[in-house]
């Protein structure tokens, strides 16, 4: 289903919600699928336990144009306990909110590079992209820097992730960059666990072996898992939320920039306004189980919409309005239960510093064009292509 307005999620979902909460839909692959719009329901089947994350179950809701490149090993998204859980478990302690404040400097060193780059592009009086220049670099830096990916190598691997990204890509490039960047991190593990490093792929190497579970196709799996998972996301988030930010309330983005301690609140609420990653919460049921007065039979698949959920009224009040202060406990823009977002801490701070930098460092900052002519790309990640903005 398509938006309608830019930033709210398609309009058929209200009506769903309040008509047939539980209702069936037709997928592109012409398979049928759950649709679960109202926020209790899709809470309570995203913790239920009977139920299989695994893309390679012929009822996985095939939404992901590249549902098999989920099915690969290391890919946490699509394993069920006890697998899931025990993997979890190894890895947790890399993306814990102390550990992403250890990395809060670098960070921010990264977000300043980019914003120097902006000026002085933006000083020859013509638009900036900041899709190129701000959204795609700082999550990729940043990825880097997690995986510990020597300097000298970060050309190549931010060149084949963007061609995996891109929509001007073709399916032939995006297999090629996809190959590319494979071959490129097996042989990074390789480099981790024979000479382990201060990073999170050198640390867990070492996890893995003293655990006596180290396998380089499941580490090799979980590095292009974080990629994949934290690179398209974070970088439409960004340009996403800068635009609806300048858009939708500059009043309350001026007291935003004069008081940086109301940007976590802000940032919570931007997530639940825009979920950007609406449909991937998606399962397989695995026993018979009633929703909403809906008997949903084991085997069929359901699509537990995040941004329906988001935006249920009876939890979210007005949910259509953009309100920095509002209370959002209870948002789903990470997921829920088990599968819920690994990298949700370190997201919360790259979003935090890159807005707080932008609109403190750029004043005047503003948008080339209105924003119901921006390009936004429809695809698993909501998003835009590009973003021009001028000062
Ligand atoms: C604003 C940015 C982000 C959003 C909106 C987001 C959203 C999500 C959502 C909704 C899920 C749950 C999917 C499901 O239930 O099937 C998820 C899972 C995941 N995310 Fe994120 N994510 C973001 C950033 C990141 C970052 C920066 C990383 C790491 C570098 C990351 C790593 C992961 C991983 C590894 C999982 C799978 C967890 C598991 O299956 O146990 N994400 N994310």
């Amino acid at each position: 289903m398509a938006r309608g307005c830019p930033f709210a999620p398609p309009p058929e979902y209200a009506e769903l919600r309040a008509e047939q909460p539980v209702s069936q839909v037709r997928l592109q692959n012409g398979r049928t699928a759950w649709l679960l719009t109202r926020h209790e329901d899709v809470r309570a089947l995203l913790s239920h336990p009977a139920t299989t994350a695994s893309r390679a179950h012929p009822a996985f809701p095939a939404t992901v144009a590249n549902v098999q490149a989920f099915a690969q090993k290391g890919f946490l998204l699509s394993m069920d306990s006890p697998e899931h859980l025990m993997h979890r478990r190894m890895v947790t302690g890399e993306f814990t909110a102390g550990r992403v404040r250890k990395l809060r400097p670098r960070i921010q060193e990264i977000v300043d590079a980019c914003v120097d780059r902006i000026l002085e592009a933006g000083a020859t009086g013509r638009p900036v992209n900041l899709v190129e220049e701000l959204s795609l670099p700082v999550p990729s830096l940043v990825i880097c820097e997690i995986l510990g990916v020597p300097y000298d190598a970060r050309g190549i691997f931010q060149k084949n992730t963007e061609v995996l990204l891109s929509q001007a890509s073709t399916a032939a490039d995006r297999e090629g960059a996809f190959g590319a960047l494979r071959v490129f991190l097996g042989e990074l593990v390789t480099l981790k666990a024979e000479t382990p490093d201060d990073t999170v792929l050198g640390r867990l190497a070492v996890k893995y072996q003293d655990a006596g579970l180290y396998d380089h196709e499941h580490l090799t799996g979980f590095a292009m898992l974080l990629l994949l998972a934290g690179h398209e996301t974070t970088a439409n988030m960004i340009s996403l939320g800068v635009t609806a930010l300048l858009h939708e309330n500059p009043t309350e983005l001026a007291s935003l920039v004069a008081d940086p301690s109301l940007m976590p609140g802000a940032v919570e609420e931007l997530l639940r306004y825009l979920s950007i990653v609406d449909y991937p919460t998606s399962r397989v049921l695995l026993e018979d189980t009633e929703v909403s007065g809906t008997v949903i039979r084991a085997d069929e698949g359901f699509i537990a919409s995040a941004a329906a959920a988001n935006h249920d009224p009876e939890v979210f009040p007005e949910p259509g309005r953009l309100d920095l202060r509002r209370n959002t406990s209870g948002h789903i823009a990470f997921g829920f239960g088990v599968h819920a977002c690994l990298g949700q801490n370190l997201a919360r701070a790259e979003l935090e510093i890159t807005f707080n930098t932008l609109f403190s460092r750029v004043p005047g900052l503003r948008l080339v064009d209105p924003v119901d002519q921006l390009p936004y790309k429809q695809s698993t990640v909501y998003g835009l292509h590009t973003l021009e903005v001028t000062w």
